[in-house]
């Protein structure tokens, strides 16, 4: 039951407002002693020409109380004391009819969002940075979803750009055919640091590459097969980590999608007289708004990432006719979203501001003693094999008789290493530490994971319910409490929806899994006072599970039955 809708309606049934303006007004109060919601007179006052002090006592005498313990008024407001018992029944109730519907709704009916995410670079490592991307896009699509929008993922793999040339160049003079079908970004990593230091020696290097990039441009033949087949073995690889993480995509158009976009988007920008000569080079001067030109053309002719954000955003619009066009990118680029935003107004269109960068902080790793195959790039797919590793090697020393071991340390490792990213906000900087991470207490990914499955071992162990529950036995501050925080779910997913910001749903699950455990150890179980009292604590251990289940599923993380 939405106690708020039911405060709303009970306020309306005896005063002239809108329900709108009602539950707007409604407050949570400060102290819980204070009730559950305040209704202030205030604006009530002005209308029927009276004290606001007076008016929350005549209202107090006349309201409906049912579902209430009691209604008072405190001064000008008016408060609500929600029902103890029939909070409980009604939360419980909910949580098991609506199952893994639990928390959804369809407020975003109708609503296309576009979610830029993950968007790695063609023939580069997939490192440990891109989990953020990867990670908080995949979250904020589940979690629009599950309140109605309708979530275009799309992948804007970066796969133009004159390094194709380099790499052409780099591939005819010293490419392993062999290494290049085994490990093909190491490879490709190989040639490309390996054609930089050698255009160091030989400047001709660089007129080679630029040559190549032209015949790619042009359509040439073999250097589009080179350069296809640089981007399917990319891909290949970017799929492995997709599918440990179970991430989706809906579309893949890249970069080079846009190469036959690009004059149609130049020429609007020139047509509305933006385009500027500077050196040669087109751009379009933003000095009113304190920002560096955005560049459209190079001196060369050639076109630039910003072009190509540019058309991507025009074709997304044109395509998806888009309610929000979020973009899911590191801080670094901050301005050039900027710059892309303020280009697209300038362009005269509205939905630039419908468009949002979702920046996130960077990633730093406490103990260095982490796998590296080059350098000092530590590749994503390494970090969560390790993580599976070092799982393994818990429940083997935890409980080694375990069925489906692999399998479990799967979803608890990578979740574990996901939970991490997601659990703060989003513009700090991540710190990396496994011993953290890995953890089964503190506000840990297997923390919340073992708090699931102790709740099933429970619910397993309970077999069949018989009789029913008698919610007012649930009446210990552990309860209730837990209880309050299986009614918050949906308040705390849109909350994370109007900030853009996974980690808020994140910490609920951290909250529901503190208050479930705080619950577990102060009352028994199997061997409650009476079967009434049983059954009601088996049920809220049920709907602990599924909002545990439903919370870690939103931030793309699978829950495992036994561990
Ligand atoms: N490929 C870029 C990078 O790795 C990220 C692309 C983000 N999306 C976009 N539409 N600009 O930095």
């Amino acid at each position: 039951m939405d106690y708020k809708k039911l405060v709303a309606e009970r306020i309306k049934e005896n005063v002239e407002l809108d329900l709108e303006t009602i539950e707007r007004l409604i407050e949570i109060p400060p102290k819980s002693d204070m009730g559950d919601f305040a209704f202030p007179c205030f604006q009530l006052s002005k209308v029927l020409r009276k004290a606001p002090n007076s008016i929350a006592e005549e209202l107090k005498n006349k309201i409906n109380k049912e579902s209430f313990e009691k209604i008072e008024n405190l001064g000008p407001y008016l408060n609500f004391f929600v029902d103890k018992v029939d909070f409980t029944k009604n939360t419980i109730e909910k949580v098991l009819t609506e199952k893994e519907k639990y928390g959804a709704s369809d407020m975003g009916k109708g609503k296309n969002i576009t979610i830029d995410y993950s968007s790695p670079n063609i023939a580069k490592p997939f490192h440990v940075g891109h989990l953020s991307t990867t990670a908080i896009g995949n979250a904020l699509y589940k979690i629009l979803s599950f309140e109605g929008f309708n979530c275009i993922g799309i992948n804007h793999l970066g796969d133009w750009g004159t390094q194709f040339g380099k790499l052409i160049s780099a591939y005819k003079r010293w490419c392993d055919e062999e290494a290049l079908e085994n490990k093909p970004i190491n490879e490709l990593l190989r040639i490309y640091v390996k054609f930089h230091e050698e255009a160091e020696k030989d400047p001709s290097l660089e007129d080679e590459a630029r040559m190549y990039f032209k015949k790619l441009e042009d359509g040439c033949e073999e250097e589009t097969k080179l350069w296809q087949r640089f981007k399917d073995l990319s891909l290949k690889e970017f799929k492995i980590v997709y599918n440990m993480l179970g991430v989706e995509f809906d579309s893949y158009a890249g970069e080079s999608f846009y190469n036959d976009k690009m004059d149609a988007i130049i020429e609007e920008i020139d047509k509305k007289g933006l385009l500027t000569d500077s050196n040669g080079a087109k751009v379009v001067m933003l000095d009113d708004y304190n920002m560096p030109p955005c560049i459209i053309k190079k001196s060369d002719g050639a076109t630039i990432y910003a072009t190509r954000d540019l058309a991507a955003a025009s074709y997304r619009k044109k395509t998806y006719d888009f309610y929000r066009n979020i973009y899911v990118v590191g801080a670094a680029q901050s301005l050039h979203f900027k710059q892309l935003f303020t280009t697209l107004k300038l362009m005269g269109h509205d939905w630039a501001d419908d468009c949002k960068h979702v920046a996130f902080g960077l990633v730093r790793f406490a103990d260095k003693k982490l796998s590296t195959r080059k350098g000092d790039v530590i590749f994503l797919e390494d970090l969560l094999n390790e993580a599976v590793e070092k799982t393994l090697e818990v429940i083997n020393e935890k409980n080694p008789d375990l069925e489906n071991k692999e399998e479990a340390a799967k979803k608890i490792g990578i979740g574990s290493v996901v939970f991490a990213y997601l659990k703060n906000n989003r513009e700090k900087d991540i710190i990396f530490d496994w011993k953290e991470i890995l953890s089964f207490d503190g506000e840990t990914g297997p923390y919340v994971q073992y708090s699931y499955a102790r709740g099933k071992s429970i619910l397993r162990k309970a077999g069949e319910i018989k009789g029913s529950a008698d919610y007012s036995k649930l009446s210990s501050k552990e309860e209730f409490e837990l209880v309050k925080s299986l009614g918050n779910f949906q308040k705390s997913i849109l909350h994370s929806i109007d900030k853009l910001e996974p980690y808020i749903v994140t910490r609920y699950v951290i909250e529901v899994a503190k208050g479930f455990n705080k619950f577990y150890n102060a009352h028994s179980i199997m061997n409650a006072e009476d079967d009434a009292t049983k059954v009601a604590r088996i049920k809220l251990v049920e709907a602990t599970c599924q909002v545990l289940k439903n919370g870690l599923a939103l931030i793309g993380i699978e829950t495992v039955e036994k561990m």
